[in-house]
């Protein structure tokens, strides 16, 4: 083990597993050519020396290369993460032993060790903090408003024990952070128009190198691989319900069909419901859908989108998952209350029995494609975190400019990450020329 590991207060299932965790990361790191370059410049530039840096994300091998390239600009930085089934405890114990990074994260860790290590991601006292679902950044906003109620019992245990001066401190401390996905961005931006938010957070996810990639191809790809996974499911000939029609639900619409399943959109977005309808899709409200599908799958940031009264109405044997970011989209609460169950089928697969029939819930309603798969391709997280690695540099040079509100990675940050990505691919596009920008510029011009 490094000095550096040991100096490093850690949480991991096992330091013994790095070399396998080491193999997987290099492994992502070759499909993250745009986040090499930029780890490159940084290691040169250090534009984030001597930064206290907490992030709170799916403990991945692409999120690896993130905090590698964020220890490589100098940042002091610790891992937690965002959800307890998404780590990869080998990975996270690479980080740990060969990097000498603090992680904090297992995979299958409960509730209460869940917030130890969002605690331990408090309690570095960050300048910057990254989230992916803004769990770090609410609890540093409960603190503020002193909400001890609203913090989970270790971090409210640990907040208490600190003096006010030092309470204080851990909000005013924060220069900016950077939130990751569409369901944090919903909360921060709900905390801005509320006028509590404390300082200015930049919406990665925003970026068109984020959600136009990561959220479609992304999430579409491996929701499907998840399912895959956990079930062994034929899709081809099935009937896959798709709750949600946004970028996560496009791209799993889309690779679903590409399967062979038939898809049936559920929406209560009126245009978003209509463009589904003209992709080809069947559209209908849920209770509709409920009796036809064979696999449901939910993906809209909202609360109880499958509830007992849909489940009651499934076929025998249908299968539901969840790939939004909070287990809240199918009542399993309400599940637990009117089924017999849950009784483990395989790994990921729970049986419940209601009103007779069986009904199989994936991976307890967390995001499948990381808890029974691996997460994106590493070759859309490139871009996602060029724009983490790229937004964390932005703070640090304009954050004490930038207002306590939501804002984006800017528009040039957005296109360079699109030429860094097409050079790579080794794609070349045309550029406009002297006459083309003129004409595109005027309104009197060629008519
Ligand atoms: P989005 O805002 O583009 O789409 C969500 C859609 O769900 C909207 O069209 C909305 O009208 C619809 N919707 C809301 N309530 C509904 C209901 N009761 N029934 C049917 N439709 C409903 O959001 P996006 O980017 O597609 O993200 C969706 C969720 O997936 C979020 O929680 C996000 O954080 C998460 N996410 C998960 C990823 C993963 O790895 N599994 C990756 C990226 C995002």
């Amino acid at each position: 083990m490094t000095t550096a590991a040991k100096e490093a207060a850690y949480d991991v299932k096992d330091p013994a597993l790095a070399p396998e965790g080491r193999r997987r990361v290099e492994w992502a790191g070759r499909s993250m050519p745009v986040l090499g370059l930029i780890r490159e410049r940084f290691a040169k530039e250090q534009p984030l020396k001597g930064r206290r840096l907490s992030a709170c994300l799916h403990v991945t091998s692409e999120t690896a290369n993130l905090a590698v390239t964020l220890k490589a600009a100098g940042a002091d930085v610790v891992l937690c993460a965002s959800n307890p089934l998404s780590t990869q405890d080998d990975v996270a114990a690479h980080l740990v032993r060969d990097h000498g990074i603090a992680v904090h994260a297992v995979k299958g860790e409960d509730h209460d060790r869940y917030y130890r290590h969002i605690q331990a991601a408090l309690a570095h006292r960050p300048d910057i903090t990254m989230d992916d679902g803004a769990d770090l950044v609410g609890s540093l906003h409960m603190i503020a408003l002193n909400r001890m109620d609203d913090l989970a019992p270790p971090v409210r245990r640990w907040v208490e024990s600190l003096p006010k001066d030092a309470r204080a401190a851990l909000v005013t401390g924060v220069v900016g952070s950077t939130e990751e996905t569409t369901t944090g961005v919903i909360r921060l931006k709900a905390m801005a128009k509320d006028g509590v938010l404390r300082f200015p957070v930049i919406a990665v996810n925003d970026s068109e190198t984020k959600h136009l990639f990561d959220n479609r191809y992304g999430t579409g790809q491996s929701t499907v691989d998840g399912i895959v996974r956990a079930t062994n499911l034929l899709l081809a000939g099935a009937t896959v319900v798709i709750a949600g029609y946004g970028w996560c639900g496009r791209g799993v619409a889309m690779r679903m069909r590409g399967a062979g399943a038939n898809v049936i959109v559920t929406e209560v977005d009126a245009v978003k419901a209509l463009e589904a309808q003209m992709d080809g899709y069947r559209v209908m409200p849920m209770a509709a859908a409920a009796p036809l599908g064979d696999v449901f799958v939910t993906l809209t940031g909202d609360l109880n989108v499958i509830r007992v009264e849909h489940m009651r109405r499934m076929k025998d044997g249908a299968v539901v998952a969840n790939s939004g970011h909070f287990n809240v989209e199918i009542d399993l609460d309400g599940l637990k209350q009117a089924a017999q169950g849950p009784r483990p089928a395989r790994p990921f697969v729970d049986e419940f029995v209601l009103d007779g029939k069986r009904l199989f819930v994936l991976a307890e309603g967390r995001l499948i494609n990381l808890a029974a798969a691996e997460g994106h391709p590493a070759s859309v997280m490139d871009m996602s975190f060029a724009n983490q690695a790229l937004g964390a540099e932005y703070l640090v040079g304009q954050g004490a400019a930038l207002s306590r509100d939501v804002h984006r990675v800017p528009r040039e940050i957005d296109r360079e990450i699109a030429r860094l990505k097409l050079a790579a691919m080794g794609t070349a596009i045309d550029t406009l020329t002297p006459e083309q920008e003129r004409y595109l510029a005027s309104w009197d011009l060629g008519t």
